[in-house]
């Protein structure tokens, strides 16, 4: 099946499961478990969200992979980059990219997309890990980021 048709299925499960849901906690979990389910190669796919208390940090919240590092500052990595600009990462090879976060050997590609609240301020980010080189490109860059926008819809963080 193709990707983008794929997506499609998998956002719309995401957003029925979560409708009327004011959990942003069980928003985040429900996506991170059915995208990790809908592809194989989706190695680690989960969220970082912004911490209340400490500027400028990521620490670790729902996900679905390997152990991930806890705490990500921001510029710091891919997830880091992500949180700094406000926008999508994709990362062909993580091997050649500066400061990438080696939490596990077997990542090597990668995709993270910001989750932004009401007012337009980061709430998360979205990572999505692959153990294959060069899995992503404006096709998941268009749905993730639709996705993104759409989960928080209905938390008290919209
Ligand atoms: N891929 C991330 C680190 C987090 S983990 O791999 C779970 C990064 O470089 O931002």
């Amino acid at each position: 099946m193709e990707k983008s048709v794929k997506y499609d299925d998998v956002i719309k499960q995401i957003l029925a499961v979560v409708k009327g849901e004011p959990s942003a906690t069980a928003r985040y979990a429900s996506a991170a478990c059915l995208l990790s389910q809908s592809f194989d190669y989706f190695f680690w796919t989960g969220f970082y969200v912004v911490d209340p208390v400490k500027p400028r940090e990521l620490v670790v919240g729902p996900y679905q992979g390997t152990l991930g590092c806890l705490r990500i500052a921001y510029g710091r990595g891919v997830c880091g980059a992500a949180a700094e600009s406000l926008k999508t990462q994709i990362v062909k090879n993580v091997h050649e990219f500066p400061g990438h976060i080696a939490c596990d050997s077997q990542t090597n590609s990668e995709i993270v997309v910001p989750v932004l609240d009401y007012s337009g301020k980061l709430a998360a980010v979205l990572d999505v890990d692959s153990t294959k080189y060069n899995s992503f490109d404006e096709v998941d860059q268009q749905a993730l980021e639709y996705l993104c926008q759409s989960l928080l819809k209905g938390t008290s963080q919209t």
